[in-house]
């Protein structure tokens, strides 16, 4: 079956045509519009903003998925046989562009629909173009922008949230520490980038809840802690900064990481995966893939291009829940649609 996603949660409207055969997700095609620039300089997303844009942006979107993917939508035999839409978490604004779009879309062609998580998604993206299976149950660290979580996954559509971040999210951490270094955004990719030329054992920052006894995180003290230095100390040199980022990064990194493999002992999954925005950070991905392998786990390192927001992995989150799938159905968005915890 060939599967339209479409993703509109935050502020990336994305589109991608994805086949769904005997268990294996081929993306045909995957286009995202990146609204970064116009959010950068406000230091962050504007939700209603970005709304605007996705309302602009989509349409267009879908259809250079479609002429990438080498089908016309105006043929009905070219028409894909689902489309999935993130119906949350996310901005409600962003959401609502996406889920009304595809209400329409599905109203137009008569094909079913069906409303997908986000989370569900980035993990899944870990599927996409992949020619072996995955071995479950699975253990997935996902880091995004809005979330950190470590997620055990027993089937596909069956997850367990076994612990989350108390506060700031990974990805909002490293977002906040470079706008407190004047850095810009979003500080990801910025402090990845700038880490690797400095050195992590620099500064002393505090690794925290790396022993709580639970699977749990916590950032803001972290970015607090960055705060206190920069106040401190003079970090103003292009070394000093990246000695900075590197060291900022280091402790992100090792409360992760270590985290996952507690876990993983905990519950002795058959793979671990890395899945979420802050999955491309070149540290986390090294570091995930020394400690599994010291630890004696299979891990499958997710393809960059895939971590961050995008609608491949919400075509494949689509196909996963299929049997949910309505013409036309009712949908609401849920921009607080979180995955069960289970401690
Ligand atoms: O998954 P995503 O695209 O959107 C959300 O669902 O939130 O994640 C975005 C987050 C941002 O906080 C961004 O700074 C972070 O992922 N990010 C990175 C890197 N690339 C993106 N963080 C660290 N290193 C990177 N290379
Ligand atoms: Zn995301």
């Amino acid at each position: 079956m060939i599967i339209l996603g479409i993703e509109t949660s935050c502020d990336e409207s994305a589109a991608a045509l994805v086949e769904y055969q005997s268990g294996r997700f081929r993306v045909l095609s995957n286009v995202i519009s990146s609204q970064v620039k116009i959010h950068r300089r406000y230091g962050g997303v504007v939700p209603e903003v970005a709304a605007r844009n996705h309302l602009k942006n989509l349409m267009p979107v879908i259809e250079e998925a479609f002429s990438l993917a080498g089908l016309d939508p105006a043929k009905k035999g070219d028409r894909p046989d689902l489309i999935s839409v993130t119906r949350g978490p996310g901005l409600i604004t962003s959401l609502l562009v996406g889920v009304w779009t595809s209400q329409a879309l599905s109203l137009g062609w008569e094909i079913p629909l069906v409303g997908v998580n986000h989370m569900e998604g980035h993990i899944l993206a870990n599927w996409l173009d992949l020619p072996t299976d995955i071995k479950l149950p699975a253990l997935c660290l996902v880091v995004s922008g809005g979330h950190t979580e470590i997620v055990r996954v027993t089937r596909l559509g069956s997850y367990q949230v076994l612990g989350h971040t108390r506060d700031d999210a990974a990805g909002e951490s490293y977002d906040k520490v470079a706008k407190l270094v004047g850095l810009g955004y979003p500080g990801g990719p910025i402090i990845d980038r700038l880490a690797a030329r400095g050195n992590p054992d620099k500064y002393k920052l505090p690794r925290p809840m790396l022993n709580s006894g639970d699977f749990d995180f916590s950032f803001s003290g972290l970015k607090t802690a960055v705060l206190y230095l920069t106040q401190q100390k003079k970090i103003k040199s292009r070394k000093a900064i990246a000695d900075l980022a590197a060291s900022f990064q280091q402790s992100v990194v090792d409360v992760l990481v270590e985290k996952t493999m507690r876990a993983a002992q905990k519950y002795n999954p058959a793979t671990i995966l890395l899945a979420g925005g802050v999955a491309a950070n070149s540290a986390l991905r090294a570091g995930m893939a020394r400690a599994a392998q010291e630890f004696g786990f299979k891990y499958i390192e997710v393809p960059r291009k895939y971590t961050t927001d995008n609608a491949a992995m919400i075509a494949a989150a689509g196909a996963v829940n299929r049997a949910k799938a309505r013409v036309a159905p009712r949908l609401k968005a849920d921009p607080n649609w979180e995955l069960p915890l289970k401690r």
